[in-house]
């Protein structure tokens, strides 16, 4: 596939077939994943492939949660609220895979962690997959407890959760508005 194909067509995928994704897809994604640049080439990155369903359950019950119960100041805005108060709706959509990149806590750990990110959900896309960054999850995964659930290293920070899985069905397309564009000529 053309990477400039890729850029475009993929989408924020939300509906999957029960169908797992290989092993070997899997580890293909990571490897696609660390061939990212990094700052002062680090290589920061830590992968946790999480396929067992009662734990991205679990993920998904204490994310939505832990969210819910955020103070004032980073509540989550009344559309979303709904979402999360239903007790049917999964934060990672009952995709197959979950895959969280953290990065060695450090500077560039965000950086790192999300340019490896965007070239795990491009190959995802040539590999006829679909996958979604899930922010909802991110907060959770930052405290003790959502960092032993999936074993994060000591020294380590989880920064992008993605859900990978076959979709069940074409996302629409996202249109975007113009770029905010300056020319210093
Ligand atoms: C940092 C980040 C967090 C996101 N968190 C969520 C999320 O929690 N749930 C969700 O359904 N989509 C989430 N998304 C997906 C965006 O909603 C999606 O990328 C955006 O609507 C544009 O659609 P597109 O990716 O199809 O172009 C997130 C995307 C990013 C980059």
């Amino acid at each position: 596939m053309e990477l400039i194909e890729a850029i475009y067509g993929r989408r924020a995928t939300r509906a999957f077939t029960a169908e797992p994704v290989d092993k070997s897809v899997l580890e293909f994604l990571v490897e696609a994943a660390i061939q990212a640049p990094s700052a002062v080439n680090e290589q920061p990155w830590d992968f946790t492939v999480i396929r067992s369903k009662p734990l991205l359950d679990r993920i998904s019950s204490a994310a939505k949660a832990h969210v819910l119960k955020a103070n004032q100041d980073n509540a989550p805005p009344p559309h979303l609220r709904e979402h999360l108060e239903n007790p049917d709706f999964h934060i990672f959509y009952h995709a197959p895979a979950l895959i969280v990149i953290s990065a060695r806590s450090g500077d560039w750990a965000v950086e790192d962690a999300s340019l490896a990110a965007e070239n795990l959900m491009l190959a995802a896309y040539a590999r006829g997959l679909g996958s979604c960054w899930i922010g909802f999850a991110q907060r959770w995964l930052e405290t003790e407890e959502g960092r032993e659930a999936i074993g994060v290293p000591q020294d380590f920070v989880p920064v992008a959760p993605i859900i990978v899985g076959h979709p069940s069905e074409p996302m629409p397309p996202v249109p975007r508005n113009r770029a905010r564009l300056r020319w210093l000529d």
